[in-house]
């Protein structure tokens, strides 16, 4: 197991400017996101005009560099925006966040002329961009995905299918993964840059999900999509290991989401409770109800412990040592998520089963932070491997 070796000490304290960032996450949270997230659910509508308000107040785009127009900030004050987001409404925290998987790959692995190509205009206008991965047959098995590039001339033509892609229906680029060399497994998957209005690329269905509904997972099919071989990034072949390089770096922001979900079912759990009177007295008075709520509390702290970590030890260069602990982080939170937004269906008995309160919805989106970006069996995988077949 990768010990903590390296970096600079540790402390729980936030900055002014960390208190700030979090202060103006929470109220736009409150203000713009809460009072519209049973509307967006219910209709499943793409939340466009929220997403407009948090690029204008620059909670969006967050890990772009400076020098790229962006605000160049660290993962770990990622992880503060984020779970105020998340809080408000994950599917809406989901919508704004996205673009932090999107443009993972140009921020990590692209070349100079691609970041000055592809980020800037990602902060002058709210345009969204996705992470074309998943296909109908290979989700978990990313290697065994089908969709081809063929290097024809100075261009990649590429054919193939997507789908389960966070915002590919509003988007308009998306890096597409695609096989260069089918023999090769995963050393023969490419990465590319591919505008969404490309001769070729077709929407072929927003998907209606069980929860996260406020934001949009589309299908897209391409066939035949020419684009110049400046769009690739990386060598051909680097494919794979920028997708999971991507992933170690998203993981613990999508990880912080789920923290963000159980913090709000906890705090509506805490206060119904209080409120709630069975034989006489608050339900809080229940050993039963304040058990769960006190392991609702403690698993919490455990899991925003466990993002903060990841966090910290991407922002101190740990880089391929980080996968561990950005799979812990995943695994933990998105499963503290679901136990969590489940027990506080069950603080509210019956009237938590019913969509008036808030949290049977809390628990159809804490759902998906178990599958999305990699289930929590792929992530008790990776942990495995990494303890048993170490990486350096
Ligand atoms: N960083 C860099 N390189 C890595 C890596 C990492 N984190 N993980 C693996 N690699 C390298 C390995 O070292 C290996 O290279 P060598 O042979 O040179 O050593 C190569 O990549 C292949 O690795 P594996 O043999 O481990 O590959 P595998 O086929 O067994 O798959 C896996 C590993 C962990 C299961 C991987 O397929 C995986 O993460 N699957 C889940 C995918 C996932 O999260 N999908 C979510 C899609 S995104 C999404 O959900 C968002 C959305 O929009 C909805």
């Amino acid at each position: 197991m990768a010990a903590i070796d390296q970096g600079t000490g540790v402390s729980f304290g936030l900055t002014d400017e960390q208190r700030g960032l979090r202060a103006l996450a929470r109220a736009f949270a409150e203000n713009e996101i809460r009072p519209h997230e049973r509307d967006h659910d219910t209709h499943m509508r793409h939340p466009a005009e929220v997403i407009a308000k948090a690029h204008e107040i620059g909670l969006m785009n967050l890990h772009v560099p400076e020098e790229y127009g962006g605000p160049g900030l660290s993962a770990f004050d990622g992880m503060l925006i984020g779970e105020e987001l998340y809080w408000g409404c994950s599917g809406m925290g989901t919508s704004i966040t996205a673009n932090g998987l999107g443009a993972g790959p140009v921020i990590l692995y692209g070349s100079d002329e691609q970041k000055a190509a592809w980020l800037p205009p990602l902060l002058e206008a709210p345009i969204l961009c996705s992470f074309g991965l998943s296909e109908p047959g290979a989700g978990s098995d990313v290697a065994s995905m089908k969709t081809t590039a063929v290097a024809d001339g100075g261009d990649y033509v590429i054919n193939g299918s997507k789908t389960f892609i966070t915002n590919a229906g509003y988007a308009s680029w998306t890096v597409v993964f695609a096989k260069t060399d089918a023999r090769a497994g995963a050393k023969g998957m490419s990465a590319f840059i591919v505008p969404m209005d490309a001769r070729g690329v077709t929407i072929e269905q927003h998907l209606e999900k069980m929860g996260q509904r406020a934001t949009d997972t589309s299908a897209f099919a391409l066939e035949d999509v020419r684009v110049p071989a400046a769009n690739r990034i990386g060598e051909e072949g680097d494919g794979f290991k920028i997708a999971m390089a991507t992933l170690d770096f998203t993981r613990p922001g999508t990880a912080i989401g789920a923290v963000g979900v159980a913090q709000a079912a906890y705090e509506h759990s805490v206060a119904y409770a209080k409120e709630r009177v069975t034989f006489e007295v608050p339900i809080a008075m229940h050993q039963g109800v304040n058990f769960m709520i006190a392991d609702m509390a403690t698993e919490i702290e455990a899991a925003r412990l466990l993002c903060w970590q990841a966090a910290w030890m991407l922002d101190q260069g740990y880089g391929r040592k980080a996968t561990l602990y950005s799979s812990f982080a995943k695994r933990f939170a998105a499963d503290t998520a679901m136990k969590v937004a489940t027990d506080a269906v069950q603080v509210f008995g019956g009237y938590g089963y019913i969509k008036e309160y808030p949290v049977e919805k809390l628990m159809r989106d804490a759902k998906l932070f178990q599958i999305y970006e990699g289930t929590s069996q792929i992530q008790r995988l990776v942990i495995a491997r990494e303890i048993f077949t170490p990486k350096s």
